[in-house]
């Protein structure tokens, strides 16, 4: 049995904590896209856990799989593993040998390009961890991948067809001065060491067999996807996107699992209550101006600043749109909604139910960013609720969550023709309403 973890917004919408919650079913749990880009938080009995790499199964004590679509930083893999066992945790992660490598060139890059497209707003406040010129050399049939640090003579190859050319990009046509992230010789040395660990720890898998074959055997895998839909690089708001495929066709591209197998199994949609978003780009429900001192109450409550680079998170009312959007590129089976109790004590809220572009009402995002930007929301206002002791609350289950919060998840649920799994009201793992285990 498979389910695969979708965010359904901008990221950060409590995907982590959602794997966690049902990881005692999953025997496996694999990553499909995205690299270190990606912060997702565990808390469990007041232990908090922020995982880049390593999947959020590890806390469970789940083997991790990152799979073919994943770009691998090995120095973060490896510091990620290291820091996890001083914890007293042993993860078992293994990497696909298809995956594809970031070299410390790629995060030179991503910075030099995010500089220079700032110019013309361009820039998508990337995360700097080198995603998006991983990706580029992937698609450029240039890139190095994890099973070529296995085989020095293959790693020496690539690594000479690749580096002068990016030495001559970041020099030439972009005038920055480079150093050893640039120097073959360097990272032949540094990258022959990972591949000596990553093989003496029987880390390296062919993702698909391994993955395929667990299924057959009667295993639970749970796909965990990083991102969000709106940041999807071709459903998202191009291009104030990453450059990996967040959407539920990325568990199987990305896994090498067949769709017809991860169509089998259930694919829930994480929901936050409101929206968060650490990039660049139009947010047609930000709360901007006049609402900024709500947007900050609800970043303080929500402690809503980026997992991986600490910067605050921009704030806006839930967008209905972008999630029947989502909805439908995903397929969702199932959603869980979180950050119920983030909400609470706020007095009405807001949420944007259509757009109005050029006219006309629209009920979900059109395709061109441009025009995202002239949408205007048409709001639909809920009655707020009081905050409550959302741990009581959680152990008593969905009768006790006050009514005017149930009125707003049923309108999501509707909207969306879509069950509710899971209501998220706390960052710990016991303060959720389960509703479904879809690995049960
Ligand atoms: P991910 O990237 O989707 O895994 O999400 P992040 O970990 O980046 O961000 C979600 C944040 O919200 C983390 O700090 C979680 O611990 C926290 N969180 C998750 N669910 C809830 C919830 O229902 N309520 C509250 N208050 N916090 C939550
Ligand atoms: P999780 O898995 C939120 C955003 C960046 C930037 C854009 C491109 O924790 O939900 P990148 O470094 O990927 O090239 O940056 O995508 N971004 C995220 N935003 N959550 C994430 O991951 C993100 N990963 C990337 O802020 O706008
Ligand atoms: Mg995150």
């Amino acid at each position: 049995m498979t389910v695969t973890i979708v965010g359904s917004q901008l990221g950060d919408e409590g995907k982590g904590g959602v794997v966690d919650l049902w990881g005692d079913n999953a025997d496996i749990v694999a990553r499909y896209q995205g690299g270190d880009n990606a912060g997702h938080t565990v808390v469990h009995d007041g232990e908090e856990y922020k995982l880049s790499l390593v999947p959020s199964g590890a806390v469970r004590g789940k083997i991790g799989v990152l799979g073919n679509g994943c770009v691998v930083n090995p120095e973060t893999l490896f510091s990620e593993i290291d820091a996890l066992a001083e914890r007293g945790l042993s993860p078992d992660v293994r990497v696909a040998e298809r995956a594809h490598v970031i070299l410390p060139y790629h995060k030179v890059l991503d910075g030099i390009e995010e500089t220079a497209k700032s110019d013309s707003d361009l820039d998508a406040g990337t995360t700097g961890r080198g995603i998006g010129p991983t990706y580029e050399d992937k698609a450029g049939r240039r890139g190095i991948r994890i099973g070529d640090l296995l085989d020095p003579e293959v790693l020496r190859e690539r690594l000479e067809y690749v580096v002068p050319q990016k030495r001559a990009l970041a020099e030439d046509v972009f005038g920055v001065e480079v150093g050893d992230e640039f120097d073959v010789d360097a990272l032949f040395e540094q990258y022959k060491r990972f591949g000596e660990r990553l093989a003496e720890g029987e880390m390296t898998v062919n993702a698909g067999e391994f993955l395929t074959n667990a299924i057959k055997d009667g295993k639970n895998v749970m796909f965990e996807g990083a991102q969000g839909t709106s940041i999807d690089i071709d459903h998202g708001i191009y291009p104030y996107v990453t450059s990996s495929n967040p959407t539920s066709g990325g568990a199987a591209v990305g896994t090498g699992v067949a769709p017809t197998i991860v169509g089998k199994g259930d694919v829930v949609g994480i929901v936050k209550s409101y929206l968060s978003r650490v990039g660049t780009g139009p947010l047609p429900t930000e709360l901007d101006g006049d609402m900024k001192p709500l947007a900050d109450q609800i970043r303080e409550k929500g402690g809503e600043f980026g997992t991986v680079t600490g910067r605050p998170r921009r704030i806006g009312w839930l967008d209905m749109p972008m999630l029947r959007h989502a909805e439908r590129a995903s397929g969702f089976t199932g959603l869980a909604i979180n950050h119920i109790d983030v909400l609470a004590g706020l007095g009405d809220l807001k949420v944007g139910h259509s757009y109005t572009l050029d006219g006309e009402e629209i009920f979900t995002v059109p395709p061109t960013t441009e025009q995202w930007a002239r949408c205007e929301p048409t709001y639909k206002e809920f009655e707020g609720w009081d905050d409550v002791d959302w741990s009581a609350v959680a152990e008593d289950g969905w009768d006790a969550i006050p009514d005017n919060a149930q009125t707003y998840l049923e309108y999501i649920s509707d909207e969306l023709d879509t069950d509710i799994f899971a209501v998220g009201m706390g960052p710990d793992r016991d303060q959720t309403v389960i509703l479904e285990n879809p690995l049960e």
